[in-house]
């Protein structure tokens, strides 16, 4: 679906999103696995998390909801059961990462397969470690989706050090370490998002600057109520488009505050963002609360190839925030992103091209200078397919003045289904 984007004049309103994704898997998760049933408040509507979801349906987790709450049944250690079919994490990498470490441990054979976009992303980096575990697992061309996850009768613990900052690697080993007795580690050199490590109350230890994160069996997820934060990935675009709007305002409450999840937020705020940070309560060791966004005259910094990682998801829309910027917009150490939904750094660039702006284009980034020229009519970009990228290009369009148009927009359901009544909301 081609979907039509006119110059908003400003931003003004309150916004509260649902759930944020990446918690919102793992609550299910974690419920799924529990003994007993479990109430979980503001999940995502995203598609992502439906096929967690539906994924735990097929293993036998029974799911009951009511208006705005979910309660779940979950099964308890080793209660899984085998699947009757294969189980589709659709486009959702962090579903197929995460439920091939549980899986891993379980009695039974299982097969996960996935969307064109997940069936070509890697999976080895989770494999690895699995079977370094003792997993028995066999994927398509020893990397890639459909994977087969064959039983074992246990696992073994080991200790292992991330070669890439990934908290779905991170999350995997950790989960197949809950099903055993002795303790499993995972060593991180960069720190990734910690919602695992902070649902699941997990030790941590700093030694020699590296993070030492280990779990077992004595970390098995207990039943409970899980309310979800609001999505601070899908605020990010509509923090950007309130930052480069004139005399605008937004409000955005019971949003995530996790502080692995706020690298944007503060690059912008280096940038010169008015952007104010209120903490409130949190929910299973996740800290929420509000945050107030002003209209901004942005200048680019410096991005700190250490602190990539803390904002992967949001670097498309940061770029968009760094063209508006003084100065040029160089990101450099975000080879991450070719492994994206897409390779985003080929999808973003390749939407600027003949824009006017002047892109050098790196391996792990690139550099932009100049500013976009005006077009007599509304510019197409194309989302490929790319939640985030069709989200970025909307924010772009919504500040062309000729507006924009972006390809395949229906794919923003992947994290957002109800991105256009939110921009609608508070656009004027
Ligand atoms: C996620 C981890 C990140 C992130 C993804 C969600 C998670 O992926 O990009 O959107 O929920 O653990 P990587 O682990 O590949 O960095």
């Amino acid at each position: 679906m081609d979907q039509k984007f006119e110059k908003i004049s400003k931003v003004n309103g309150t916004l509260k999103l649902p759930g944020d994704k990446s918690i919102s898997h793992r609550a299910l998760l974690f419920a799924g696995m529990a003994n007993g049933t479990s109430l979980i408040l503001n999940l995502s509507e995203a598609d992502d998390v439906n096929s967690t979801k539906n994924s735990l349906e097929q293993l036998g987790v029974i799911f009951h909801e009511n208006q705005n709450s979910l309660f779940v049944d979950g099964l308890g250690f080793k209660g899984f059961k085998k699947p009757e079919k294969e189980l589709n994490a659709g486009n959702s990498g962090t579903t197929a990462r995460l439920l091939t470490g549980i899986l891993s441990a379980q009695n039974f054979d299982s097969i996960l397969t996935g969307d064109s976009s997940l069936s070509s992303r890697p999976m080895k980096r989770v494999i690895t470690p699995l079977i370094q575990m003792g997993a028995n697992i066999k994927a398509k061309d020893d990397e890639f989706l459909p994977i087969e996850i064959l039983p074992v009768n246990g696992l073994k613990n080991i200790e292992y050090t991330l070669p890439v900052a990934s908290a779905q690697v991170k999350s995997a080993v950790l989960l197949a370490g809950l099903f055993e007795k002795e303790k499993t580690f995972v060593i991180e050199k960069k720190p990734s998002r910690d919602h695992t490590e902070r649902m699941l109350k997990l030790e941590i230890e700093m030694k020699d600057s590296l993070r030492y994160v280990s779990s077992s069996k004595l970390n098995y997820p207990t039943a409970g109520e899980f309310f979800i934060p609001g999505d601070i990935s899908t605020a990010a675009y509509f923090i950007v488009l309130t930052l480069l709007s004139k005399d605008s305002e937004l409000i955005i409450e019971n949003v995530s505050l996790n502080p692995t999840r706020l690298g944007f937020v503060n690059h912008l705020k280096k940038m010169g963002g008015d952007i104010k940070i209120e903490i409130k309560s949190e929910s299973k060791g996740e800290p929420f609360g509000s945050l107030n966004v002003k209209s901004s005259d942005l200048e680019n910094k410096e991005i700190n190839k250490e602190a990539v990682p803390g904002l992967i998801d949001e670097i498309p829309v940061l770029s968009i925030a760094g063209i508006f910027a003084d100065g040029d917009f160089e990101l450099r150490g975000a080879s991450e992103l070719r492994v994206k939904e897409t390779d985003r750094i080929q999808t973003f660039i390749f939407n600027l091209e003949n824009t006017g702006l002047g892109i050098e284009k790196f391996e792990d980034g690139y550099k932009l200078s100049g500013s976009i020229k005006s077009f007599s009519k509304p510019k197409t970009f194309n989302s490929f397919g790319d939640h985030r990228m069709a989200m970025t290009f909307a924010v772009l369009s919504s500040l062309m003045s000729s507006g924009g148009i972006v390809e395949s927009f229906e794919c923003a359901s992947v994290s957002n289904p109800r991105f256009l009544e939110q921009l609608k909301s508070i656009s004027d």
